[in-house]
């Protein structure tokens, strides 16, 4: 079930996303946390990173996994994901490093790192799950096509998501290739998942997301079956619904 949250700018969809996040937080300060990078996230960081500060609210009992890593980026390279959520949250709060699960993305043994992964993750209960959206309809990095039923595993990322994400390195050639993400079905088993995404490049993913028919082509269309997804969205990516944006 979607509740669908239509914000003026990224600062009010931060402010919102902090408040749902707050919720579970102040009820089980040691909530399982699952959490993502890109852009779409950084708002709500920064919130966490405020309240943090004004409030004293400690982290160090909260466990956190992220979706999704790079494949071949050391952990201490510019672009891991390692390095973002560093730069962009763990940094700046009390968590304890050993709570946070990130995939390695310079694994030797990838099957054995998908094993590992997933089975670190069955240990816990995501409470809430922090995601944004690929323009193609990608969540993690499950790209249209990944069976529903997939848990933990590599995947070939699509030319356009290399091409959405190559602003963020030197040329297109040195964007990974591939990733390591949680697959649709582990992140299925979140309680709640909040889906924040911003601009009119997000518009048609966030409609067929919300209208269009389950379908793998659209891998977040599968979220239509999770009881409770808080979807936070601009006018511009909510552009396209039903009901909003007019
Ligand atoms: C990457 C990430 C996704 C993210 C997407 C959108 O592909 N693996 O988890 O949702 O980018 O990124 P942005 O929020 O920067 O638009």
């Amino acid at each position: 079930m979607f509740t669908i949250i239509v914000k003026e700018n990224t600062l009010e969809m931060a402010s919102a996303a902090f408040e749902v996040l707050k919720e579970v937080l102040d009820k089980k300060p040691d909530a399982v946390l699952g959490l993502a990078t890109g852009s779409s996230p950084i708002g709500l960081y920064k919130k966490m990173i405020e309240d943090h500060k004004l409030t004293g609210r400690s982290y160090k009992d909260v466990v956190t996994f992220n979706l999704d890593e790079y494949v071949h980026l050391d952990r201490n390279h510019s672009q891991s994901y390692y390095t973002f959520m560093k730069e962009h949250l763990f940094d700046f709060i009390d968590i304890d490093l050993k709570n946070v699960h990130i995939p390695n993305g310079n694994a030797d043994d990838f099957d054995a790192e998908v094993m590992r992964y997933e089975e670190e993750l069955s240990k816990f209960h995501v409470d809430v799950q922090v995601m944004g959206i690929g323009s193609n309809g990608h969540i993690g990095f499950n790209e249209p096509g990944t069976p529903f039923t997939a848990t933990t595993h590599i995947e070939a990322l699509k030319e356009s998501t290399r091409n959405d994400n190559a602003r963020f390195f030197a040329s297109i050639d040195d964007v990974p290739t591939h990733a390591v993400t949680m697959g649709i079905a582990s992140i299925m088993k979140a309680k709640k998942i909040i889906l924040l995404a911003s601009t009119s490049y997000k518009a048609k993913a966030i409609a067929a997301m919300i209208h269009g028919p389950v379908t793998e082509k659209c891998p977040a269309s599968v979220l239509q079956n999770h009881p409770d997804v808080v979807v936070i969205v601009d006018k511009a990516a909510a552009s396209l619904l039903a009901d909003e944006g007019h």
